[in-house]
């Protein structure tokens, strides 16, 4: 038996591909493990979108390195592998800088690293895989095992052609691909056998997915959300991240229609100023993006609505991020990430005129003040109300359980632990800054007693 620690750096398709990578490992001999000090073997599943991501992980791997040395000198081994985006963008380079590294390998290629740990086994050598094969990954998974819980995730689309002139989606993940319709619900029956009740449906650019259909034609994100909603014993459903300019009409009919599709929306739109979204290359306005907001909450009058936002972008005025502000007050979201601009190396922003880092800062103070606010009045509407919550893990007091509400907000129940893995009716007693409280309604005690 050996130890595998991942660590997971970004976005949920990160953890998403970390569980796979240890689905993929176990067959090896490998059980995952809480940190690197006894694990046999590393993995550095990166995250290249923001600020310094390459120079985090470099400093990571200098610590590793030291664990690693200390091993080898007490007669042991540990392999350490850098895996996703930082990967992909830094290929070889991560080999040349920390020679501690064995394995570097892109998001679009860890179904290898077992013919990769192979290699290493059989040369000793260093061993890299950053192409984009044509032959998709997805085909080469075993069944997802170590990731399922109650609330699983589920990629269904990578890559993205969008191109938007702040991102490295476009270089490090590569084109957008969608799974095949039949792969995605094989995929979801398994997880549902294994104790699965929601499924997120994610992709870079989700709402964009176009899988070939048993019939060969492709089918759209609705489409494939619909199909999921027949299965038995899948009470929820997400998806996660969407572009505004593919809010299809059947997408906003079916959060009209399909009771299993929560009402809850990312809805990324980074700014609120034309000129600014225009030098991003978004391909849509703000009028676009709020007419959008109109059309889904005509469907879903009750939906919650996130975004991210880049402050400081570029060329961004005080009267471009006036207009942010406004649209926000226009919306009024429910939970939202903001960020000030960070220049990727490669994308065509990052050449341009930079705005300070003193004036990003107010900015993005001054933005994260008003989102606070609108999430806190999200939350306190929510008080009183009974609210159907999926339990997903015990809390930290003693028969706790937490579980998220419709709206994504976590929520802590005390007396709830027994209840992981299935859906409660929760009256909402307080409401703190992240999270929720709650009690069980009275309606879920009488189907814990019966069915006791
Ligand atoms: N600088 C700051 N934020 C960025 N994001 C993506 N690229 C950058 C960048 N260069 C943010 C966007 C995106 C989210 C995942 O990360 O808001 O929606
Ligand atoms: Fe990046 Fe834009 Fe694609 Fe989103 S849509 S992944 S921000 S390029």
């Amino acid at each position: 038996m050996k130890k595998l620690f991942v660590k997971t750096y970004g976005c949920q398709m990160n953890v998403y591909d970390s569980a796979r990578m240890a689905d993929l490992l176990a067959p090896l001999g490998y059980v995952p493990t809480q940190g690197p000090e006894d694990a046999d073997m590393v993995i550095l599943n990166t995250c290249h979108i923001r600020e310094k991501a390459a120079e985090k992980v470099y400093s990571e791997l200098g610590r590793l390195k030291k664990l690693k040395d200390a091993r080898t000198q007490a007669g042991g081994a540990m392999t350490i592998a850098v895996a996703g985006c930082v990967a992909q963008a830094e290929g070889a380079e991560i080999l040349a800088r920390q020679s501690a590294v064995d394995l570097v390998v892109g998001p679009q290629s860890y179904h290898r690293l077992p013919e990769m740990i192979a290699r290493l086994a059989r040369s000793g050598g260093p061993a890299l895989e950053t192409d984009f094969p044509a032959q998709a990954k997805f085909d080469f998974l075993p069944e997802q095992d170590c990731g399922a819980g109650p609330a699983a995730f589920l990629s269904v689309q990578e890559g993205c052609d969008k191109f938007c002139t702040f991102c490295v989606v476009p270089y490090t993940r590569g084109s957008e691909y969608s799974r095949p319709a039949a792969s995605v619900l094989a995929e979801a029956e398994g997880l549902v056998a294994k104790g699965a009740r929601e499924i997120t449906l994610l992709g870079q650019n989700v709402n964009a997915y176009r899988g070939a259909g048993p019939d060969g034609e492709p089918w759209t994100l609705a489409r494939l959300i619909t199909a999921l909603a027949q299965m038995e014993g899948l009470q929820r459903l997400r998806y996660t991240t969407s572009h505004p300019r593919d809010m299809s009409d059947d997408l906003i009919t079916a959060h009209r229609e399909v009771a299993a599709l929560m009402p809850h929306l990312h809805l990324p739109v980074q700014s609120g100023s034309d000129r600014v979204l225009q030098a991003m290359n978004r391909q849509h306005s703000a009028s676009d993006y709020l007419r959008t907001v109109e059309r889904v909450r005509a469907a879903r009058p009750d939906i919650a609505l996130s975004s991210d936002f880049i402050v400081g972008f570029p060329g961004e005025t005080d009267a471009d991020f006036e207009e942010t502000l406004s649209l926000v007050r226009l919306v009024g979201y429910a939970q939202s990430f903001s960020f000030k601009y960070s220049a990727r190396p490669g994308t065509p922003a990052a050449a341009r005129k930079q705005v300070p880092e003193d004036v990003k800062s107010a900015r993005l103070q001054a933005l994260q003040a008003l989102l606070g606010a609108q999430q806190d009045e999200f939350n306190a509407a929510c008080a009183g109300r009974v609210l159907s919550v999926l339990f997903e893990k015990p809390g930290r007091k003693e028969g706790q359980g937490v579980g998220r509400t419709p709206y994504l907000q976590p929520v802590h129940v005390n007396g709830a632990a027994s209840l992981i893995g299935q859906l409660a009716d929760v009256r909402i007693d307080a409401v703190h800054a992240n999270s929720l409280k709650g009690t069980l309604a009275h309606s879920a005690v009488r189907k814990k007693v019966l069915v006791h």
